[in-house]
């Protein structure tokens, strides 16, 4: 933990989560965070034709307006992805919507899509010199008569300016979004995803840890044929599993942070396996430290994740994963981020 960050933790977690991840972005606005050392070279790798120059990511949700994402890549990570952005602007759920399970390491969330919408993102977006690695997820409008079309809307808006785009389908705080991953609904969503697409860059979609086996077969499937670029797996989930202690634990909404991380791992081993390692995996869930990323990798990833261990952690998490994991490959004797992909499938 960096001396800044161990003064200001005790304040920000007096707070109501989401008023200090709030703080946050606007500390992260100033640009006076000093930036994190380069990440080791044995780091570097590619996913879907993307050069990063580490494996890490963060994860949407931290940045769903698109305001902070180089201050992010200054902290270390290799990429970072914006949103969840719907074409409209919308509030989300009543607050307060965002709960710490301090004991867990995890959080729960039910915000519902906050955000400033696609016009507000599109200006920032436009506005940057494009240095890093910055995808834009996307997702519908609560209201939305036509949900597809919110995602080809999204897709159609930002691909001139996203270095990859995600199709999120997989939020549990958007009533009935997730059954947009049943088989024909998500033929069809890819389908016009990728035509409104184009030329654009590389498209992902990131699902639920909640799936049952003929589920991830159904999806392994649709990956397959439809020609999308890569699974992000997963988002949070609505179990509760066992031994949660933190008093928040039975708040609706999805959970993240350490429990999620044995779920979502197996869910994405099952989906290495049952892609034969074809598509392209970005492994998220329950990632704290470089131990965790190196197993995303060996369970199948080809790039990780994280966002909860960063609100308990702090601005120095990326670096210590980054260095942490390139001395685990070196400890393996393996000499790049892909020769780990799958090792342990
Ligand atoms: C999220 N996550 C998320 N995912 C997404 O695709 N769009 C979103 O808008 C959000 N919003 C969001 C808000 C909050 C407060 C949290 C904690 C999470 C999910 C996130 O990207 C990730 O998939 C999960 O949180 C699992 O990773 P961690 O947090 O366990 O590392």
């Amino acid at each position: 933990m960096t001396f800044a960050y161990a003064l200001a933790r005790p304040l920000l977690f007096s707070l109501d989560a989401e008023t200090a991840h709030g703080l946050t972005i606007r500390a992260l606005k100033t640009g006076l965070l000093p930036p994190a050392p380069r990440p080791d070279p044995i780091l570097a790798t590619k996913i879907a034709g993307l050069a990063l120059p580490s494996p890490l990511g963060l994860a949407a949700g931290f940045d769903k307006n698109a305001e902070v994402p180089d201050a992010v890549l200054r902290m270390g990570f290799g990429f970072a992805e914006v949103g969840t952005i719907t074409p409209l602007p919308q509030t989300g759920n009543p607050r307060p919507r965002m709960f710490r399970l301090v004991e867990d390491g995890a959080v729960i969330n039910r915000l519902g899509f906050n955000n400033q919408g696609l016009a507000a993102a599109l200006v920032r977006l436009k506005a940057r010199q494009r240095r890093g690695i910055v995808g834009v997820n996307v997702g519908a409008n609560k209201d939305s008569e036509d949900r597809i079309a919110d995602y080809v809307a999204g897709v159609a808006a930002v691909r001139d300016v996203a270095d990859y785009l995600t199709i999120n389908i997989s939020s549990p705080n958007t009533p009935g979004l997730r059954a947009l991953q049943s088989k024909d609904a998500l033929a069809d969503l890819i389908g016009r995803c990728l035509e409104a697409r184009a030329e654009g860059p590389p498209l992902f979609v990131k699902i639920a840890p909640d799936l049952t086996t003929d589920d991830i077969a159904d999806i392994a499937e649709v990956a397959q044929s439809s020609g999308i670029d890569g699974l992000i797996v997963s988002n949070t989930t609505i179990a509760r599993p066992e031994g949660l202690r933190g008093s928040s634990r039975t708040e609706t909404g999805g959970l993240s942070g350490k429990p999620l991380f044995a779920p979502a791992t197996e869910v994405l081993r099952q989906i290495f396996r049952a892609t034969g390692g074809r598509v392209p995996l970005i492994g998220v869930g329950g990632i704290s430290s470089g131990a965790d990323a190196y197993a995303k990798l060996r369970a199948g990833a080809s790039a990780v994740q994280l966002y909860t261990a960063l609100a308990y952690a702090g601005p120095g998490l990326p670096a210590r994963i980054n260095a942490d994991l390139a001395a685990l490959l070196r400890r393996d004797g393996l000499k790049t981020v892909t020769a780990a992909v799958g090792l342990d499938s």
